[in-house]
């Protein structure tokens, strides 16, 4: 594969972090995670930059964290939800790496993410509710940033990643 990294774009709970992990040991590459990246670089979780800091100061982040990541090569890099939203963010890891967009039907997010405490924007009474309602706002910019899109709702890690592989080995 002549690809010198590979980005993974898409919603919460779509599988970008197992599906990275898994693909990034199937090619020999390393594995990043750019919200793992602002975590350790504030010294907070993804939450407490909410809740202590903002949204818009996490999403700040995430633009600087991309700037610094130009010259890395043989990467997969699992990025936020949200990093797509702005349109900057999109072209600057387009010089990156392809971008894959995983996506996932809203029920099957919802039965990932049931238990796990840890993504704010689906915080509060109705997170399915939330799903549809953010999914909605957000597939078309998750479409028009991917080169191309590997559905994970009813696919195991190992066939999402070879999937990819197949992919862009064709390309
Ligand atoms: C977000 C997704 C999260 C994290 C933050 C915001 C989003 O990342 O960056 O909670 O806006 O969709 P994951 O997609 O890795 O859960």
């Amino acid at each position: 594969m002549k690809v010198k990294n590979i980005i993974l774009i898409g919603f919460m709970g779509t599988g970008k972090t197992v599906v990275g992990r898994h693909l990034a040991a199937l090619l020999k590459y390393n594995y990043l995670d750019t919200d793992d990246l602002i975590e350790k670089t504030e010294g907070l979780s993804v939450s407490n930059i909410f809740k202590q800091k903002s949204e818009g100061y996490f999403r700040n982040l995430e633009s600087e964290v991309i700037l610094t990541l130009v010259d890395y090569e043989k990467f997969i890099i699992a990025t936020g939800g949200g990093i797509v939203l702005r349109r900057e963010n999109v072209e600057n890891l387009k010089k990156i790496g392809p971008l894959v967009l995983l996506s996932s039907r809203p029920e099957v997010i919802y039965e990932r993410l049931k238990d796990d405490k840890s993504r704010p924007l689906l915080a509060g009474n109705n997170p399915l509710g939330k799903t549809k309602e953010i999914l909605g706002q957000r597939t078309p910019i998750y479409e028009s940033a991917a080169d191309f899109e590997v559905d994970t709702s009813d696919i195991s890690v190992d066939e999402a990643a070879r999937q990819i592989i197949k992919t862009l080995g064709d390309k």
